[in-house]
C-alpha cells in the first residue's frame, strides 16, 4: 500500500515550509534536538522550500543507513564557488571512492602524522607563547587559526616561505568571509599555490599522492581547499571546547593536567608516541565532542529503499544525521547533559551502539580527517596544559550557535597564566 511507503507515518510537525520553524529554533541543529524530543527518534521536517526531510536520532537505526553513499545536492550547493572540478562533498558514488581511498593512505596512516609532529609541535608553542604574554585570549578565534596553520603546512608541504603561508592564511580566510569583495582573488591566489606545489620537487605527501593517482591538477587544487576548509574551524573548536569544559570541571582539569605531567616527566613537549598514553585526556577531547559535535549534522540521500524501523523511505528521501540529538540520547548516554569523560573507559563504552558517538560522521562519506585532527587536537591540548592555567573570563554568556560548525556565539574568553608562575 502506498500510505506505508510514503513519509506521512513518521511523526512530525504540521508539513508546511520548514524556514520559519527552523528559524525560530534558532537553526537546524537545534530544529533538531527540539523534533527529536518532541517525536521520537525518527522525525519529519520541512525544509525552507518546502521537501522534506527524515531525521534518526537513534544509533540502532541509523545503522540502516550506513551503507549510503550519496548526499543530497542542494544541501551542498554553497561549496560549489569553491570547487572548479566537482563538488567534492556530493561526488558521485564511482568517483567518490577512489578519491576518498587515496585520501585515507595519507590522512589516515601514521607515518604522515610523525612526518608532521614537529612542525605541529613548533606552530602550538608559538601560541602558547603568544598567549602567555597576552594573559587574555580568544579561544576560538586562535585555535581555528592555529589549525588552519597546522592543515596548510601539512598539504602545502613546508616549501612555502612564511610570507606566502601567511598569505594563504588570509586568503583562506578571504575566500570564507561573506562581505569579502574580491573572493575571486583570492581564490586564485591559493589555487597558484597549489599548482606552484604541484611544481616543486618537494611537494609534500598529500598532493603528491593526490598526483600520482592520476588526478587533474583542477581536482588536485579542489581538495586541497576542501581539505583546508573541512579541517580547521573543526578542529579549533574542539579544542575550545574541550578547554572550556575543562575550565568548569576543576577536577577533570586537575586529572587531564596531572597525567600529561605524569607522561611528560619533565619535558615541555610531547612526542608523538606519547599521545597514546594520555587516555584520560583522549576520554576528555571525545566527551567534549560529544556535547558540542563540531559539525552538529550530516545529511545523505537515500538510492534505494530504507527501512527504519516500523517506517519505510523511499528512494531520493534526504536523511540527516542529527549528530548533536544522537549524542544526546539519554537511552545511550543517561543524564546526557553532564560532563563525564568516563563515559568512555572500556567498561562504560561495552555493550554501547557503535554510533552512539558519531563526531566525525559514519559510513562511506565519514570523515576521512579523523585520525590527523585526534593527533592535533591531543598534541595542542597537552601542550597547553602542561605550561597554562585557563580561567574563564567572567560575565560570558556561552551560546552554541552553527556558523559552519557548532561554535560559541561571542568565543570563549579565558585568563591565561602560566603555571610555573
Ligand atoms: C575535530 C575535527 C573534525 C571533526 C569533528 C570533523 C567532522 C566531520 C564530519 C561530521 C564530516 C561529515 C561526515 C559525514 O557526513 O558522515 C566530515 C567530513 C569531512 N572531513 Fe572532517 N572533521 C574534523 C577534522 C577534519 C580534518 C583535520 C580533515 C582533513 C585533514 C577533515 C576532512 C574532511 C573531509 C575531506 C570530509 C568530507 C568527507 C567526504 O565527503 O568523503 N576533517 N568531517
Amino acid at each position: 500500500m502506498r500510505g506505508d511507503r510514503t513519509l506521512d507515518r513518521i511523526p512530525g510537525p504540521p508539513p508546511k515550509d520548514g524556514a520559519e520553524a527552523i528559524a525560530a529554533a534558532g537553526g537546524l541543529h537545534n530544529y533538531q534536538r527540539k523534533l527529536h524530543a518532541e517525536h521520537g527518534p525518527v522525525v519529519r521536517l520541512a525544509l525552507p522550500g518546502g521537501d522534506v526531510a527524515v531525521s534518526v536520532a537513534d544509533p540502532v537505526l541509523l545503522e540502516a543507513t550506513a551503507g549510503i553513499d550519496k548526499r543530497p545536492d542542494e544541501l551542498f550547493a554553497f561549496l560549489e564557488p569553491l570547487q572548479e572540478a566537482g563538488n567534492l562533498q556530493t561526488l558521485p558514488a564511482d568517483e567518490h571512492t577512489p578519491w576518498r581511498r587515496v585520501l585515507l593512505t595519507v590522512l589516515a596512516g601514521r607515518p604522515s602524522h610523525e612526518a608532521h609532529f614537529a612542525r605541529f609541535t613548533e606552530l602550538t608553542v608559538d601560541l602558547a607563547d603568544r598567549w602567555e604574554r597576552q594573559g587574555s585570549v580568544e579561544l576560538q578565534k586562535d585555535l581555528s587559526e592555529l589549525s588552519l596553520r597546522m592543515i596548510c603546512a601539512y598539504a602545502l608541504g613546508g616549501g612555502l616561505s612564511p610570507e606566502r603561508s601567511a598569505h594563504v592564511v588570509s586568503a583562506f580566510e578571504d575566500v570564507l568571509t561573506e562581505h569579502q569583495a574580491q573572493p575571486r582573488a583570492a581564490l586564485a591566489y591559493l589555487r597558484g599555490t597549489v599548482d606552484d606545489v604541484l611544481a616543486a620537487p618537494e611537494r609534500g605527501d598529500l598532493v603528491a599522492a593526490l598526483a600520482e593517482a592520476g588526478m587533474s591538477p583542477a581536482r588536485i587544487r579542489d581538495s586541497v581547499l576542501m581539505i583546508m576548509l573541512a579541517a580547521h574551524h573543526t578542529t579549533g573548536v574542539a579544542i575550545s571546547w574541550t578547554l572550556y569544559l575543562l575550565s568548569r570541571h576543576p577536577s577533570a582539569a586537575d586529572r587531564a593536567t596531572a597525567e600529561v605531567d605524569a607522561v611528560l616527566a619533565g619535558r615541555a613537549v610531547p612526542d608523538y608516541a606519547d599521545l597514546r598514553r594520555m587516555t584520560y585526556l583522549d576520554r576528555v577531547l571525545k566527551e567534549a565532542m560529544r556535547l558540542y559535535p563540531p559539525g552538529p549534522y550530516g545529511a545523505r540521500e537515500t538510492t534505494e529503499e530504507v527501512t527504519l524501523g516500523e517506517y519505510t523511505v523511499p528512494p531520493g528521501t534526504t536523511i540527516f544525521y542529527p549528530f548533536w540529538a544522537v549524542h544526546m540520547n539519554p537511552e545511550c548516554w543517561p543524564e546526557p547533559e553532564r560532563f563525564d569523560p568516563d563515559r568512555f573507559t572500556p567498561e562504560a563504552s561495552a555493550g554501547r551502539p557503535r554510533l552512539a558517538h558519531i563526531p566525525f560522521g559514519f559510513g562511506p562519506r565519514s570523515c576521512e580527517g579523523a585520525a590527523l585532527a585526534m593527533v592535533e587536537a591531543r598534541l595542542v591540548l597537552a601542550v597547553l596544559l602542561k605550561r597554562l592555567r585557563f580561567r574563564l573570563t567572567p560575565g560570558q554568556t556561552i551560546t552554541p550557535i552553527e556558523r559552519f560548525v557548532l561554535w560559541a556565539q561571542n568565543d570563549i574568553r579565558m585568563d591565561v597564566t602560566p603555571r610555573s608562575g
